[in-house]
């Protein structure tokens, strides 16, 4: 099987927590998982399944950790048309831009023909305590249709 490849971006560890609650949870339904927390491009396979978790910071805008990779694919433009994505934000409510760096990394991977597989979870931390708790369900859902 295909190896899954979860990719974090976080500032204090939350995201990263939470991809690796979902790999746990991928594994034991028998899929094989790298996690790479803030990856380069150069890290990745440009092709197969991955599943981008991420925090927002700022105003709306990706940790320190992830806009590198951002920029290099604003940059450098590299073909995505054979990865298919799911995409995981972390966020509070609180802010108008709720989870703006998991729409906007998945708006530029879309925009270099990637595909999204199920609907983005946003999980809003002032309705969750536990973070892993929806990312869980989420997870077990969207493995299904891999
Ligand atoms: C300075 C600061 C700015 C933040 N800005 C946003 C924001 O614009 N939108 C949002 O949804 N959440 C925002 N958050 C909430 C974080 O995304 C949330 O605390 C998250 O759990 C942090 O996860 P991490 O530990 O993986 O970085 C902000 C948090 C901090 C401390």
């Amino acid at each position: 099987m295909n190896t899954i490849t979860l990719i974090s971006g976080s500032t204090m560890g939350s995201a990263e927590y939470v991809a690796e609650h979902m790999a746990e949870i991928l594994e034991d339904s028998a899929f094989s998982t790298e996690i790479l927390h803030g990856p380069s491009l150069d890290d990745l396979p440009l092709e197969g399944l991955w599943l981008v978790v991420t925090s927002t910071h700022g105003a709306g805008d990706l940790p320190d950790n992830l806009q590198p990779l951002s920029d290099a694919i604003a940059e450098q433009h590299p073909d995505l048309s054979n990865v298919t994505f799911g995409a995981v934000g972390i966020g509070s409510s609180e802010y108008d831009t709720f989870c703006g760096a998991i729409r906007s990394l998945e708006r530029l991977l879309e925009d270099h023909g990637a595909k999204r597989i199920g609907d983005r979870l946003e999980i809003d931390i002032l309705k969750h305590e536990i973070p892993e708790d929806p990312a869980e369900k989420w997870v077990k859902e969207w493995s299904k249709l891999l």
